[in-house]
């Protein structure tokens, strides 16, 4: 099922970027500065974080988390809206998000456990995490 959801995504994406190819010349140059931070030294932009933020949606939606969470009622687990409103938007609070949607755990909403996701990236889980952190409407710190 996972990998239905993630096949689509892929997929929509390739979509994308076969359309955007089709376009004139002179938004195709615009295009190419668009994607670059530098382009003299074609240094690949950096994601925004709203762009990971959306990318983190696509996989909490791709993902178990909705049996256990609700974006805005407490089912299993949290709301990840509580979740958002219990943590600061930082750096630190995605690492450690990221590594408690790996790793699973339990004592800090109840004690009922939340299972591990051991399969999951790094870089996916701290996605993931920006996404619910987003959810009360905070915006990432620096
Ligand atoms: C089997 C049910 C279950 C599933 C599936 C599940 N969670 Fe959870 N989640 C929980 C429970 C229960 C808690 C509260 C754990 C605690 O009290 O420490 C929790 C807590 C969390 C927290 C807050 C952690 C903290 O320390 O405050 C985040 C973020 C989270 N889940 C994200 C996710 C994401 C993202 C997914 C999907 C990849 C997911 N969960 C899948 C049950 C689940």
């Amino acid at each position: 099922m996972k990998k239905i959801f993630v096949f689509i995504a892929l997929a929509g994406m390739a979509a994308f970027i076969f359309t955007s190819c089709g376009s004139t010349k002179k938004e195709e140059k615009a295009t190419s500065e668009d994607a670059y931070d530098d382009y003299a030294t074609a240094q690949p932009k950096k994601a925004s974080a709203d762009d990971l933020i959306a990318q983190g949606k696509v996989l909490v939606d791709a993902s178990d988390c909705k049996t256990c969470h609700h974006a805005t009622n407490k089912i299993v687990g949290p709301s990840h809206t509580d979740v958002a409103t219990k943590y600061e938007f930082t750096q630190a609070n995605v690492s450690m998000l990221a590594q408690k949607i790996i790793n699973g755990g339990t004592g800090v909403w109840g004690e009922i456990p939340m299972t591990a996701h051991a399969d999951l990236t790094l870089a996916d889980a701290e996605k993931m995490a920006m996404y619910v952190l987003s959810l009360d409407g905070e915006k990432p710190k620096d």
